[in-house]
């Protein structure tokens, strides 16, 4: 079991490069197999839920080519339709399949997904969605199958705003017959990513980042070739890195407008940050203010980032309260945290932290992504040596964090030695 070794207290400074979005990713690879062609995806990250997702169509008969930072897809040799429910126990993001396998061929057999421990992760408004456009759906022990004769545009409204499900909507509809509304549609920017690949692609999807889209249905969808935007997650995790450590960071390939409410919280707290073009300058210095954060989705707070910027309100005097409006039960940092001496408190769908106490190294276990990323920042600004495991969750969503933490002065290893006792 790989763990991290973090020698913490060294202020990050100098420049980061940030990869493509790992949750437009894991949407545009499953959407070019609706393609009667190959489509060529560049700027993709070297992360596990691009490698699954790889494997994945591989098995399924694609024409897949994984090269540097570009894939090639075709689907149009796909074979089976079935996929096993081993392999998307391990990739919450598999469900993306439905939508495209559904939009393609009329038929899905997809096992439920797996994913982060967030608590439940329903998928109630994605079914809502296939069925108004004529899906049959069958939950065969976790397997569900989506099948329809012919896929009919339908006005569709989403009780939650739902990322997933306003996405897979798009691609179940960019080939169904006529006109497909989606009402209170989620706006992020990877769902606008999703609808210029498709778009690309021939279809006709117009609203893509308003919360309502509308999809007219087209005959054929052809290869194209599409480069991925920016991750603002990981952007918003090495913003909130160099602000923990009183750093001055510069972040290229990033688009500050995805990053709104991220930069005006750390302004809040008292970060300083300055926007240029396609970088972003974080500089942290001096006390930091304690605030409240509500997540909400985008253009609000992203729940994505109440993880990490809990590591860094530790270091903020006075109490903080961070909301997560979206997953109630996104806490499983909090006891890491408290094992550093972390003042913080679970109460309801809130942490509460009591800051501006140092935090000491210790031994700590990530048990989702941002969880993970939340006790790496909280490692690098803690005086000692963090050990951090739970590594197979922080692979997941960030490229290369060794190397890009240690191009920024960070004294962190990766150690492939056998799991100690926790
Ligand atoms: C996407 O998950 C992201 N994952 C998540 O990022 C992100 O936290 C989330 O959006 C919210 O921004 C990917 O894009 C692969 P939702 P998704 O559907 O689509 C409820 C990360 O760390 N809901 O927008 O699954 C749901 O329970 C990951 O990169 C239903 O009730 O999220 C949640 O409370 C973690 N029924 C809310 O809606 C449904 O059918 C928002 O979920 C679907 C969702």
């Amino acid at each position: 079991m790989d763990k991290l070794m973090i020698n913490g207290g060294q202020s990050l400074s100098g420049k980061v490069v940030i990869s493509g979005a790992k949750n437009s990713a894991v949407a545009l690879i499953p959407a070019a197999l609706l393609a009667d062609g190959p489509v060529v995806i560049e700027n993709l990250p070297r992360i596990q839920d691009v490698q699954i997702y790889y494997d994945l169509l591989k098995e399924m008969g694609a024409d897949v080519l994984f090269e540097d930072d570009w894939m090639e897809i075709d689907g149009r040799p796909l074979k089976h339709l079935y996929i096993p429910n081993g392999r998307v126990k391990k990739l919450r993001a598999s469900y993306y399949l439905w939508g495209a396998l559904l939009g393609k061929f009329g038929e899905a057999r997809v096992g439920l997904p797996g994913g982060c421990d967030l608590g439940p992760r329903p998928v109630d408004l994605h079914m809502k969605g296939f069925e108004a456009l004529g899906a049959r759906i069958e939950n065969q022990n976790g397997v569900m199958s989506i099948t329809a004769k012919q896929l009919k545009g339908a006005r569709i409204y989403l009780d939650l705003v739902s990322v997933g499900a306003t996405i897979n909507i798009m691609l179940a509809a960019a080939k169904a017959e006529g006109l497909t509304v989606i009402e209170n549609a989620a706006r992020e920017p990877e769902i606008v990513d999703v609808a210029t690949l498709l778009n690309n692609m021939g279809a006709n999807i117009k609203g893509a980042g308003t919360d309502i889209i509308r999809i007219q249905g087209v005959e054929r969808l052809h290869g194209c070739r599409h480069t991925i935007i920016p991750d603002r997650i990981e952007a918003g995790s090495y913003m909130i890195a160099a602000a923990a450590t009183q750093g001055d960071v510069v972040l290229e390939n990033v688009i500050p407008k995805h990053l709104e409410a991220v930069t005006a919280k750390l302004r809040e707290i008292g970060v300083e940050i300055d926007e240029d073009g396609d970088t972003i300058r974080v500089r942290g210095h001096g006390k930091y203010r304690a605030v409240d954060v509500k997540t909400s989705p985008y253009p609000g707070f992203p729940t994505d980032l109440q993880q990490p910027i809990t590591a860094l309100l530790t270091q903020a005097k006075g109490v903080s309260i961070v909301t997560d409006n979206i997953y109630g039960a996104r806490f499983r940092h909090v006891d890491e945290l408290r094992r550093m001496g972390a003042s913080i408190k679970v109460e309801g769908r809130s942490a509460v932290i009591d800051g501006g106490k140092k935090l000491l190294g210790t031994k700590v276990i990530a048990s989702d992504l941002r969880a993970g990323a939340a006790l790496v920042i909280a490692g690098l600004l803690t005086e000692g040596t963090t050990e951090l495991e739970g590594l197979e969750h922080i692979d997941r969503g960030y490229e290369k964090l060794v190397d890009k933490l240690y191009s920024l002065g960070a004294q962190v290893t990766r150690d492939s030695s056998k799991r100690t006792a926790h």
